[in-house]
């Protein structure tokens, strides 16, 4: 028997984390510009990189959470929201390692992405699109660019969580004559008359005020590391990114708040 402490060694033929990860092929896929270097076009490239992969992980919860809904599985779908909720969250934190980064350093550099922006990220886009913000101002963004256009135009064509969730509730919820407002307020009033459909419901919240926060904490970050320069995406830099800062996907889920009122559980 080999020792406990003793390093398990490799088999020459075996499967290791290397290939079925690929990190080799991860690890070649960061390539400053700078020159001469900058020390911290690293995490910048890093930073955006990883926001991607968070991205792509957000958009495959989604679309299951979207399925969940339309077969009617609630906790199935809350589970899955339960993630991108905690992931959204994860982004936000996230957000302040590029904070570290001083002014002077990103002007290093800063030139050599211009006029690329998060501004132009589809996963981002397709996010919003697939929570129900579908703003075709976006798709002109990318009309000389049919390859990045079509993906952004076929996901605003698809089912999103708005749909699927507003659905599920006035199936599972709406009594005759009932609209979604009167609905709601009665699960918001009466958590356990279905607490799986509330459960569900806060999860949809805590995803959209996940992303409001992202919207809060990176136009903050961007104020303090660029000021209200433009931004290289070509917008008004921090004055655009105000104007994003109401955006709501469940807008229903916050104002029900609003019409409630105290009732005996
Ligand atoms: C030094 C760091 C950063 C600066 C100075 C910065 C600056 C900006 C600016 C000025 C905009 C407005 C569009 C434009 O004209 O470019 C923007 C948009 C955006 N940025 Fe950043 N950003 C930074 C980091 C990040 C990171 C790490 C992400 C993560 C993916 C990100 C994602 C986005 C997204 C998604 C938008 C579009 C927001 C919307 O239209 O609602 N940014 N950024």
């Amino acid at each position: 028997m080999a020792e406990p402490h003793a390093p398990p060694v490799l088999a020459t033929n075996e499967l290791t984390y290397q290939d079925y990860l690929r990190i080799p092929e991860l690890l070649e896929l960061q390539t400053p510009r700078a020159d001469p270097p900058a020390h911290d076009e690293l995490l910048f490239i890093i930073i955006h990189q990883a926001f991607e992969l968070w991205f792509k992980q957000l958009l495959h919860e989604m679309e299951s959470a979207i399925r969940a809904m339309d077969v009617d599985r609630v906790l199935r779908a809350q589970h899955h929201l339960a993630r991108v909720g905690k992931i959204m969250r994860l982004l936000v934190q996230q957000i302040g390692i590029i904070e570290t980064m001083a002014t002077a350093e990103f002007l290093l550099f800063r030139d050599r992405l211009n006029p690329a922006s998060g501004f132009q990220s589809i996963q981002f886009r397709e996010i919003e699109s697939l929570a129900g913000l579908k703003d075709p101002q976006y798709l002109e963004v990318f009309k000389n660019r049919p390859e990045f256009r079509d993906i952004l135009e076929r996901r605003m064509g698809q089912r999103d969580l708005n749909q699927a969730f507003q659905d599920l509730l006035l199936r599972s919820l709406a009594q005759d004559g009932e609209g979604l407002q009167e609905a709601l307020v009665r699960l918001y009033e009466h958590p356990d008359g279905n607490l799986r459909m509330y459960l569900l419901s806060e999860a949809m919240m805590d995803f959209d005020e996940a992303l409001a926060q992202w919207r809060h904490t990176h136009v903050l970050m961007v104020e303090r590391v660029i000021g209200f320069r433009r931004g290289t995406g070509g917008s008004a830099g921090v004055r655009y990114l105000e104007t994003t800062l109401s955006k709501r996907c469940f807008p229903y889920l916050w104002e029900v708040r609003t019409h409630l009122q105290k009732r005996g559980s």
